[in-house]
Parts: C-alpha cells; structure tokens; sequence
C-alpha cells in the first residue's frame, strides 16, 4: 500500500473527526444541561417547599405542626441534631456516609444522590435554629426517566446531524479537489507537440490560479526555448549548408575538365576561405552555447580597459586600414573581468562598427567609469539598423541586412548573441542606438 498522503483523505478524516469531537461535546453540553436544569428545579422546589413554611425566615423553629406540614406534602425530612439523625418522617433512611456530606454542604445547591428499593432520591440540607440542621429529599425517578428519554433523542438528533455533516463534508472536500483533477487534465495535454496549451487560471480558485499562473509562464518559457531551438536547429542547417553547396559546386565544376595549376589554386582558396567561415560559424555557436549554459571558464581579473581596447583595435586596424577608418578611445577605466571574454566582446562590437563604418570615417570608443557601473560605447557612421530589427539584433544567427543574404564579407549573425551572452553572466547588459547614420551600442557592467 501506498505510505503517500492523499488531501482528500486528510481533509475528510480531519472533517470527520472535528465533526465526531464538535457533537460528542455538544452531546455532553445537553446532558449537563438538562442535569443541571433538573438539580436547580429540585433545589428550589425543596427549598419553597422546606423554608416558605416558617413566616420569619431568620428563625427556622421546627415545631410539630412543620413536620405535620412537611408528612403532607410527601417531603422526606429527617431532622439531624448534632451528627446523628433526630427524627425522620418515612422509612427511607439516609446512606451510610451522607451526613457528613450534607452537612458539609447545607444551604447550597450541592444535593446527595442515592439509590435505595429501586428508586433514586436526592437530598439537600437547610439549617435550622438551635444547631438543628434539616434534611429535604425528593424522589427523583421522574428526572431520570425524562433524562434518559431526552438522552436518547438528542442522540438520535446528534447522530443524523452528524451522519448529514459529514455526508456534505465529503461531497464538499470532493468538488473543491476537483479543479486540481482539471488543472492535471489540462497539463496532461501539454506535449513537445502541444506546448501552446494554457491553463484558464481565471476560471480556477483563487488558491490555484497562482499556480496556474506560475505553470502557465512556465509553459511559455518552455515554448520560447523550444522554439527558439527549433529555429536554431534550421538556422545552424541554413549557415553550414550555404557555404557546403557553394564549395561542392565549385569543386564539382573545377574536376569536370583538366585545369591550370592557378584556376586549381583559386579553387583551394575559396574553399578555405569558406572552410573558414563554416569553422567560425561552428566555433561561436559552441562558445554561445557554452557562455549560455555558464560552461566557460572564467578567470576574471582586474583589467586597464584602455590597454585592452587598444589591443583589439590594433588587430581591427588591418581591417580598417583597407576602409582609411580611424579610431578614437575616450576615457580609461579599471574593471574586474575575464581578459578573453572582455577582449571578445569589444572584437565583436568593434569588427561590426568596422564592416558597418563608411569609408574614411571615425569609430569612437568611449569608456565612462562610475563606481557603480562601467559604460562602454562604440559608435561608428553607416547605414543604420532599422528600428523593425532593432528588438531582434541580439538574437542569434540574425542579420540586419537580409536583403544582402549569403555574402563572404558578412558573419553568421552570433556576435551581438555572444556580447549579450557574456555581459549576462556578469549582470551586466548591452543596448543599441541606431539613427542618422550612426549607429552607438552601449555596453552596461555593474562593479562586484
Ligand atoms: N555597427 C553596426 N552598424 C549597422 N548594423 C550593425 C552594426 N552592428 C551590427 N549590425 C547589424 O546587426 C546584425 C547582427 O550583428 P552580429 O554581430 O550579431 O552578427 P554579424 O556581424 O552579422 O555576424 P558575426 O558577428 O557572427 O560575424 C548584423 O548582421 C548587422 O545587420
Ligand atoms: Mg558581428
């Protein structure tokens, strides 16, 4: 058998037993009460009976006539004169062990009970004049017949109350768990296939919508990342398959007839430079992949940003030479960072800024140190990125420019997803100003 907890189960055994607890109490709250009501009503019969005879109440003188009046009126008297009983006006004697009792407790509602002949009686004492005390007693089968009578009633009643609670109990606890059934109902759909499935949190109970709304941007994220997967998988197929169809269908003409030594040499070089590019595409996803995932090994340490940048921009300058582009870096700056992961993302801001740049114009690096954050930005003049493509530009393998399609001068489109990666693990973030002719990406890191 299974040792797992059920709600339902706890909730109607908790139903159960606090509706079992409620009309036991009730049940001994009756008794006591209908015992209760009958001690007061036999007190204060006694009591009128007893002392309403004596026309001063102070005096209490038992002459004979009382005891005539009290034979009359069918009381039990017995008269107790020190500790011992005096006179008593029927056969019924008093138990062994009930006048110290009644004398402990005369003039108060404290009565004694017994049993003698199959009947039950019950006494209370009153003082007299003269150290005389007074026994009263009642037979009292009536009460108890009634009381059991009125037991067994509320019984009967408590029980069918009882019977009833917990028949609705049950049936309540069942239909408020069933939007737990329908809330599993619903995930039970969710599937690799189905992941648009949303759970109607508004038509659940409020304790569950919370959930719903929990597991329903759960299924989003799911959904953005298995998407987001998908058009991975098709856009990695459509960056290597380019270049593959280019370097099969020049190889296949080159070998269609004999060829120079020279047109044989002009083919290797294409498809290098297309192996090139294939292995470039392969590495950055794979350092995107690894940087996503926190697999990269960081060693972060303090770092001259001026020197740094420098150092990239000596390498661009090859690049920028061709173009007639110059650099200018404003600022300097201490930061806290991986040397590799810094150096990667300014070559790949700073080698977009050069693709982008016109010809003979300046790209300006600043560098701008609070003691909170860093800012970072190069900007550079050219054709600018339209405001459309401006939310997607950080996205992987996207470009800009689609028009332009499969060129050798243009990348894979992982640079800026590398830059965003990278910052990510460092809390830090990197935004885009695109707008006459010039074009400024900023990048954000907060200080440790
Ligand atoms: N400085 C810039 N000026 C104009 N457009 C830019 C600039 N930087 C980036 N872009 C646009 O953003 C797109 C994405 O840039 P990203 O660096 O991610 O990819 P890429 O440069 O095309 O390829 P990769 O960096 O992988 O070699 C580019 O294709 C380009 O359209
Ligand atoms: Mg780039």
């Amino acid at each position: 058998m299974s040792n797992k907890k059920s709600i339902k189960k706890q909730l109607i055994v908790l139903f159960i037993s606090s509706v079992i607890i409620t009309h036991l109490l009730l049940a001994v709250g009756f008794q006591l009460a209908v015992q209760y009501h009958f001690l007061k009503q036999d007190y204060q019969h006694i009591k009128d009976e007893v002392l309403n005879v004596f026309p001063d109440n102070e005096q209490r003188i038992i002459t004979q006539s009382i005891l005539n009046y009290y034979a009359l009126n069918k009381i039990n008297i017995w008269v107790i004169k020190g500790t011992q009983p005096d006179y008593q006006n029927s056969a019924v004697t008093l138990p062994a062990g009930s006048l110290p009792f009644l004398l402990a407790h005369k003039d108060i509602k404290q009565p004694f009970n017994w049993e003698a002949d199959g009947d039950t009686y019950r006494a209370f004492a009153f003082s007299m004049a003269g150290n005389v005390v007074l026994v009263a007693g009642l037979k009292i089968n009536d009460h108890l017949i009634f009381a059991r009578g009125m037991n067994w009633m509320i019984l009967g009643f408590l029980s069918l109350t009882a019977v009833c609670a917990i028949g609705y109990g049950i049936f309540s606890v069942k239909r408020s768990l069933r939007p737990l059934k329908d809330f599993a109902a619903y995930l039970a759909t969710v599937s690799p296939e189905h992941l648009s499935v949303r759970i109607p949190a508004k038509k659940l109970p409020t304790e569950l919508e919370e959930l719903a709304d929990v597991q329903n941007k759960m299924l989003d994220r799911l959904e953005n990342g298995f998407q987001r997967l998908g058009e991975f998988s098709s856009d990695i197929a459509h960056e290597l398959r380019t270049p593959l169809s280019n370097m099969m269908t020049q190889t296949q003409v080159t070998l269609a007839r004999k060829r120079s030594l020279t047109e044989y040499e002009e083919v290797l070089i294409a498809n290098v430079e297309e192996l090139e590019r294939i292995n470039k595409t392969i590495n950055d996803t794979l350092y995107l992949a690894k940087s996503e995932n926190a697999l990269l090994h960081r060693e972060d340490q303090q770092l001259d940003l001026a020197v740094e940048i420098t150092e990239v921009i000596e390498y661009l300058s090859i690049i920028g030479d061709e173009k007639q582009l110059h650099f200018e870096l404003n600022g300097t700056g201490q930061l806290y960072f991986d040397q590799t992961m810094f150096r990667r993302v300014m070559s790949n801001l700073l080698s977009n800024a050069v693709r982008h740049a016109q010809p003979d114009s300046t790209i300006h690096v600043r560098i701008n140190c609070s003691s909170a954050l860093t800012h970072i930005s190069v900007s550079n003049s050219g054709d600018t990125i339209p405001q459309a493509s401006l939310p997607f530009i950080f996205d992987r393998f996207y470009r800009a420019d689609k028009a332009r399609g499969y060129q050798q001068s243009v990348g894979a489109g992982l640079g800026l997803a590398i830059v965003r990666s990278i910052l990510e693990a460092y809390q830090g973030k990197v935004s885009v100003v695109s707008g006459q002719s010039v074009t400024t990406f900023t990048i954000e890191i907060p200080h440790s």
